[in-house]
């Protein structure tokens, strides 16, 4: 039976090529460009092309994987997951025509669930990073992200020679960790599923620093006012956020790349981040 199929594929192939073959005769010269293009088309539209590759895993709808402990960028409020990404997202969707999805999970999984399609795409604050792209690609970056030192005053640390044999807090997985853990030594970096848990363990006295990112860095300050918490004036690390998209999935890799980029020229981008970050 599929032999007789593919035969008929065939002899249905080779008569559309005579059909092309004879239109193309009867068009003559100056339209045979365009006569050719046509055709290509038309092979393209046959069953032995592979099957254009959908755009999301759910049809109709835009899958984010997050990690909602990242004030200012996805955190819950009344419930709901908001913040930085969480609309940057939602725009991102509404220019794609498809409807959002928020999956919560730890931050550690993002990347798995990207990797097997478990979520159309990571957006979590997450820093385009060597390793991560051997996984997975990241989008036209929209936001850059600050490694910050939190410490409580007077704790002794004072700058960042003073870390060396300190116990350092941070949210397992994260650039924090793994440059921490680089820097100071494993048996110095304390992983925590949340960075909120890395301050309260610093603010308890376990660690003497948390290596966070700035913006959720300045939340957590704004969280516990009466702790003595400071962030050190130098700088950890320089990083760039994206979306991490699958590797196979580039047609959504470009239509998230257009929107980002068509946000970030018409001040989209700027506008959502200062209604999260007032202006120092
Ligand atoms: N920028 C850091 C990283 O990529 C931390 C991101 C943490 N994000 C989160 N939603 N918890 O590793």
């Amino acid at each position: 039976m599929k032999k007789i199929i593919s035969l008929l594929l065939i002899a249905t192939l080779m008569l559309t090529g005579i059909v092309m073959v004879s239109c193309a005769d009867d068009t003559k010269t100056n339209e045979n460009e365009a006569v050719e293009n046509a055709s290509d088309a038309d092979l393209n539209e046959t069953p032995e092309e592979p099957e254009v590759k959908k755009l999301t895993v759910n049809e109709g709808k835009l899958t984010m994987g997050t990690n909602a402990q990242f004030p200012p960028y996805e955190y819950y409020e009344d419930g709901k997951i908001v913040g930085i990404d969480a609309e940057i997202a939602a725009a991102i969707a509404e220019k794609l025509g498809l409807e959002l999805v928020i999956e919560d999970m730890e931050f550690n999984s993002i990347i798995t669930a990207v990797v097997s399609n478990g979520v159309d795409m990571g957006l979590a604050g997450m820093t385009v990073t060597e390793e991560r792209l051997e996984s997975v690609n990241f989008s036209t970056s929209y936001a850059t992200g600050i490694q910050s030192v939190i410490v409580v005053e007077g704790n002794g640390v004072e700058s960042l020679d003073d870390l060396a044999g300190k116990k350092i807090g941070v949210q397992l997985s994260t650039t924090g960790d793994i440059y921490a853990s680089g820097d100071y030594g494993e048996d110095n970096v304390i992983k925590y599923n949340k960075g909120a848990d890395a301050v309260l363990a610093l603010i308890g006295g376990d660690v003497q620093a948390v290596i966070i990112d700035n913006e959720p860095a300045k939340s957590y300050l704004a969280a516990n006012p009466d702790a003595g918490l400071k962030i050190l004036d130098t700088e950890y690390a320089v990083e760039e956020y994206a979306a991490a998209i699958n590797k196979e999935n580039t047609e959504l890799l470009n239509a998230v790349n257009a929107a980002i980029e068509e946000m970030i020229l018409d001040g989209t981008i700027d506008a959502i981040v200062a209604k999260y970050i007032p202006a120092e």
